[in-house]
C-alpha cells in the first residue's frame, strides 16, 4: 500500500508518497481497500498543524474513505469482505488501504459511487446534524448558508431545500452563485460585491433569517448578526476566513437569538450512534434523489498537493476527491 504523508507541520509543508507495509486485521477492525478519499477543508488545517487533532508524525491526513472491505477482524459481526462501504477516521485518509473501527465503516448504497461516497459524509452529516438538531430548522422558515458553493455549505443547502426552508446563500463570486441556486437556493448573494444584509431583511419582509449556517466566520459573522430573525439561531460550522469572531452579548440578548455549534468530530466519542445514524438517515435521502452531492475536481492520490491548493484557492466548488 502506499500514503501521502506529511514529516513536519507547517503552512508550506507539502504531502509525498510513501510505500507501507499493508495494516493488520485488529480486532474490532476493518481493512479497506480505498477507491476514493474526500478531501476536507480540515486536512489543510491538520497539515498546517492549526487542527486540534494533532497526530503523531509523520501522518497522512484524511478523515473520509470509500472502497471495499478487504478484510475484518474478530468481533467484527455486520461487514464481511468485498463489500461496498465509507469509513470515518480521525487521520490516515490519503491511502490506498486504511484500518478503521468497525463501528464508523457503514454499508455503502449501491447506487453511490465510490467518489460520491467519499465526498458525501463530513458534509451532509455536518450540514444534518447543524440544522436539524442544534438549530431545529423547520420546513417554511429563512436559512442563510455562507461559504455556500463550499464543500459543507452546499451541503447544508441541499438539506435546507430538503427539510423545506427558504434557502439563500453567500459566495465569492458569480458562478459560484449560479451552482448554489442549481442546488435550490431561492438567491445568492455575492459576499463581498453585494449588500447581503439588506437583501436578506428584504427577502424576509424585515424579518431576517431564522437560521444562519456560518462556515466562514469573520467579518461574515459579524454582519449575520445584522440580519438574523427574532429568535434565530446562528450555527458556528467553522472559519474558513482564517477569524474567530467575537460575539457582542448585548445583540444575542436584543433579537432573543441563539448561537449554537456544531463539532462533527466529537460525535465519534460523544454521540456515536447519532453520528451513524445521521450517515443512514442521509443516504436514505441520497437513494430518493433529494440530495446532489457536487464534487468540482477529482484527481489521482499522488496529485494530493493539487487537491489541497484548490481547497487552499477558493477554486473548489463543492468537494474534491482523490483516487488511489
Ligand atoms: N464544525 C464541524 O464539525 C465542521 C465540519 C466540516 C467543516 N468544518 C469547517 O467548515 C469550514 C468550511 O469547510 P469546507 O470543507 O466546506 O471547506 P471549503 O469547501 O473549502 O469551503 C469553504 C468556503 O469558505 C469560503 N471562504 C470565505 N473566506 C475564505 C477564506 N479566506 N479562505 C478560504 N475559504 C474562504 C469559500 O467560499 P467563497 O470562495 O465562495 O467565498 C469556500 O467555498 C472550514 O473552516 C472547516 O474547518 C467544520
Amino acid at each position: 500500500m502506499y500514503a501521502m504523508v506529511v514529516d513536519h507541520v507547517g503552512e508550506r509543508e507539502r504531502l509525498h508518497r510513501v510505500d507501507l507495509p499493508d495494516p493488520e486485521v485488529l480486532p474490532g477492525q476493518v481493512v479497506v481497500d480505498v477507491k476514493a478519499v474526500g478531501c476536507n477543508f480540515s486536512d489543510l488545517l491538520m497539515v498546517e498543524g492549526k487542527y486540534q487533532l494533532k497526530p503523531p508524525l509523520p501522518f497522512s491526513p484524511g478523515t473520509e474513505v470509500a472502497g471495499v472491505v478487504r478484510a475484518v477482524g474478530e468481533g467484527v459481526g455486520d461487514i464481511r469482505p468485498g463489500q461496498r462501504v465509507v469509513a470515518m477516521l480521525d487521520w490516515g485518509g490519503y491511502a490506498s488501504v486504511v484500518a478503521a473501527p468497525a463501528a464508523f465503516v457503514v454499508p455503502l448504497p449501491d447506487s453511490m459511487p465510490y467518489e460520491v461516497g467519499a465526498a458525501f459524509g463530513v458534509a451532509y452529516q455536518t450540514a444534518y446534524l447543524a440544522l436539524t438538531h442544534r438549530a431545529a430548522l423547520q420546513a417554511g422558515e429563512v436559512l442563510l448558508v455562507h461559504g455556500a458553493a463550499g464543500g459543507v455549505g452546499l451541503a447544508a443547502v441541499d438539506v435546507g431545500c430538503a427539510l423545506g426552508a427558504r434557502v439563500f446563500g453567500t459566495a465569492g463570486s458569480l458562478q459560484k452563485c449560479e451552482v448554489v441556486m442549481q442546488h435550490g437556493a431561492e438567491a445568492c448573494f455575492q459576499v463581498d460585491a453585494e449588500d447581503w444584509v439588506q437583501a436578506v431583511n428584504r427577502a424576509s419582509n424585515g424579518r431576517g433569517a431564522d437560521v444562519i449556517y456560518d462556515p466562514v466566520g469573520g467579518t461574515t459573522f459579524d454582519r449575520s448578526l445584522r440580519c438574523i430573525a427574532w429568535c434565530g439561531r446562528l450555527v458556528v460550522i467553522g472559519f474558513a476566513s482564517g477569524d474567530i469572531p467575537r460575539l457582542p452579548m448585548n445583540r444575542v440578548l436584543l433579537k432573543n437569538i441563539s448561537v449554537v455549534g456544531l463539532n462533527l468530530g466529537a460525535y465519534k466519542a460523544q454521540e456515536p450512534a447519532t453520528l451513524v445514524r445521521s450517515l443512514e438517515a442521509l443516504f436514505r435521502l441520497y437513494e430518493r434523489g433529494v440530495l446532489r452531492p457536487e464534487i468540482s475536481a477529482s484527481l489521482e492520490l499522488e496529485r494530493a498537493n493539487e487537491a489541497m491548493a484548490l481547497i487552499r484557492e477558493r477554486k473548489s466548488v463543492g468537494k474534491v476527491v482523490l483516487i488511489p
